[in-house]
This record gives structure tokens, C-alpha cells and sequence, in this order.
């Protein structure tokens, strides 16, 4: 891991902060576990993580959001939160406050309120277009993964590193009909795959848990999502490489209003999430990482967090009971 300059430490403070701000997210959300809305969830999601930014001191400004201020009312790009604008330190936020909006809506496994935040300028400003993504946990040499190579190149690769036959590597997928020829091509030199139905922050994060069996990542999903994910293995070790994929001309036009211009570019961990960074994520529905939210009886609820810093490499397991929540 690389060291962080003094100057770009973000205050550990904001640690513990970070998992109120996820934790209130997905207390929100919760109420809408399998009621069918996803809209609905979605919303409470952000106004309660919105709500619960607003009272940190910090100079915030959302650089991955809900999408740009025309498109969506509340934590849109560009939105500015934190109590102390102007006074406080400058930091970017990446948000999704209810990662598996349609897991959530049919009470699904692995939807999880995250975000991930950094000094000013610190996060890639993805725009919200799909990305290709590739991820391998910990503990493999450096350039073991690469986009540029085919799937089969990239499993055989993390096989011999590993030490093991490419049969016996599990590549988790998003379940896509974009991704028939993907899984075939794995499927043809014998690997596993864990079909996940959304929620790719959580797939990517997998490869770094031996428990899950899971050794790589493979597949394309949100753009913002990969930004995510990159803030969390900058933080517990791993790999990731990711190319922006553009369907048609609106969203090169729209990458490059985003000052990107290398459109076929592969970016890295550090190119996605510079200096140090912090990163939170509170289950929402049970899942992989962690539990979801549960209401006990008496009216208090549980809450399952983890959050990890960057500079430290502190990764902290935080269950809260909320007695006046819900
Ligand atoms: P939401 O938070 O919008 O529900 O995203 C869920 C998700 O599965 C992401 O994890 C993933 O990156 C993206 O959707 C994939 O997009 P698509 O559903 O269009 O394949």
C-alpha cells in the first residue's frame, strides 16, 4: 500500500462519522425491505443519509451521487453538505445510499447504504455510465489482473498465482444477458461463477473475504459503483482495473463534460481513489459483508457497518443497537 502524504490524511474522526451517515441510510431504507417500491426505498435512503451529512462539520461536496442536479432533487453531483461550507475541511463524497434498490424491493440478499469520501479532488468524477470491471482480492503480485487480457487470460493468471487449476477458480458475475458470452467463455474452461442479481459493490468486495470463496470479479455494471468499490480495496488490499463503456454518443459527450478524455482509458485503484480515503458501508438486507438492518421486539433496531480507512488500513466491524430509530 502506498503512504499517504500528511497533507492528504483525512481526520480519523470522520471514521466513526462516516458509519452514522451509512447506518442512517440504511435504517431508512429498511422500512422499505420487500414492500415492492423501489423509488420509495431509494428516496428514504436519501433523505436520511442527506440529513445525516448535513450535520458534520465538514465543507462536503458530492462528486458521485444520484445523478446531476437536473435528474435528481437530493445528493446530486455537485451538491454541496456538511455544516461548516467554507469553514470546514474540503471533501469529496462518492454515495449510493441504497446500493440494490430492486434487492431491496423484493427483500433480497447483499443491498447495502455506502459511500466513500476523500480530500478534494481525490475521486475519479465518474459519470453515470457503465464500467467494465475486473477485481482479485489480496495477497497476488502486482498486475496479476488486466483488462486488456481476455477472461480466460486473466483466470489462468490468477490460477497460477494462486496455485491452483483455472476449474477451480469462482469468478462472481452480475447475472445479465450482457454477460451470455462472459459466462460462457468461463463456463468453457471450468470455472464457477456466483451469479449475483444486482449489487456490485458487494461482488467486488467479495474477492477480498477468503470466506466467500469468491476469487475474482468480472463484468460490467455502474460506472459510480466501480468508484466505490475502488475506494474499498484501496483500503483492504486488492486489485482493480476498470474501462468506462459507452453506448452511445450522449454519454461520451457527457464523460467528457466531465473533463475525461481518454475514453478507452483502464484505470486502476489509484486512479479512482487517490490519497486517503475512507469508505462505509451498513447492510441493508443480509448479505455477503454484512447483516442487514433488524428491528427487534421493543422498537429498537440493529444495524451491521464496517469502515475502513485508507492511510491505516483499519478495517472496523461496527454493530449498532438504535433504541430511538425507527
Ligand atoms: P442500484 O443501486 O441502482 O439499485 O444498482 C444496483 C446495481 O446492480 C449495481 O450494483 C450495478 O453496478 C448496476 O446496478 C448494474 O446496472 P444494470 O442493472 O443496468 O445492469
Amino acid at each position: 500500500m502506498t503512504a499517504t502524504p500528511a497533507s492528504k490524511m483525512l481526520d480519523r474522526v470522520l471514521v466513526l462519522e462516516m458509519v452514522r451517515v451509512t447506518e442512517a441510510a440504511a435504517i431508512g431504507a429498511s422500512k422499505l425491505i420487500g414492500r415492492g417500491d423501489e423509488k420509495a426505498a431509494d428516496h428514504a435512503a436519501v433523505e436520511a443519509m442527506r440529513a445525516a451529512l448535513n450535520e458534520l462539520y465538514m465543507d462536503g461536496t458530492v462528486v458521485i451521487g444520484e445523478g446531476e442536479r437536473d435528474e435528481a432533487p437530493m445528493l446530486f453531483i455537485g451538491e454541496k453538505v456538511g455544516a461548516a461550507q467554507g469553514t470546514g475541511p474540503k471533501i469529496d463524497i462518492a454515495l449510493d445510499p441504497l446500493e440494490g434498490t430492486t434487492i431491496t424491493a423484493k427483500a433480497g440478499p447483499n443491498a447495502l447504504a455506502v459511500l466513500a469520501i476523500a480530500e478534494e479532488g481525490c475521486l475519479l468524477n465518474a459519470p453515470d455510465v457503465y464500467m467494465d470491471k475486473l477485481a482479485v482480492g489480496p495477497g497476488y503480485p502486482e498486475g496479476v489482473i488486466d483488462l486488456a487480457r481476455s477472461p480466460t487470460e486473466n483466470v489462468r493468471a490468477v490460477a497460477a498465482a494462486k496455485g491452483v487449476q483455472p476449474d477451480e477458480i469462482i469468478v462472481c458475475v452480475l447475472d445479465r444477458p450482457r454477460h451470455a458470452d462472459l459466462i460462457a467463455e468461463l463456463r468453457g474452461i471450468g470455472c464457477g461463477i456466483q451469479l449475483i442479481p444486482d449489487g456490485d459493490v458487494a461482488g467486488v468486495i467479495a474477492t477480498t473475504d477468503e470466506d466467500t470463496t469468491i476469487d475474482l470479479y468480472m463484468g460490467s455494471g455502474g460506472a459510480p459503483e466501480g468508484v466505490l468499490a475502488a475506494a474499498a480495496l484501496r483500503c483492504v488490499g486488492g486489485q482493480f482495473n476498470g474501462r468506462l463503456l459507452f453506448r452511445n454518443d450522449d454519454e461520451r459527450a457527457r464523460a467528457r463534460r466531465w473533463g475525461i478524455e481518454d475514453l478507452n482509458r483502464i484505470y486502476k485503484l489509484e486512479d479512482l481513489a487517490r490519497g486517503d480515503c475512507i469508505f462505509a458501508a451498513t447492510g441493508v438486507t443480509d448479505g455477503s459483508l454484512l447483516q442487514g438492518v433488524k428491528r427487534l421486539r421493543g422498537g429498537a433496531v440493529t444495524t451491521e457497518s464496517v469502515v475502513m480507512r485508507a492511510s491505516s488500513g483499519t478495517v472496523r466491524w461496527v454493530r449498532g443497537e438504535h433504541r430511538k430509530a425507527w
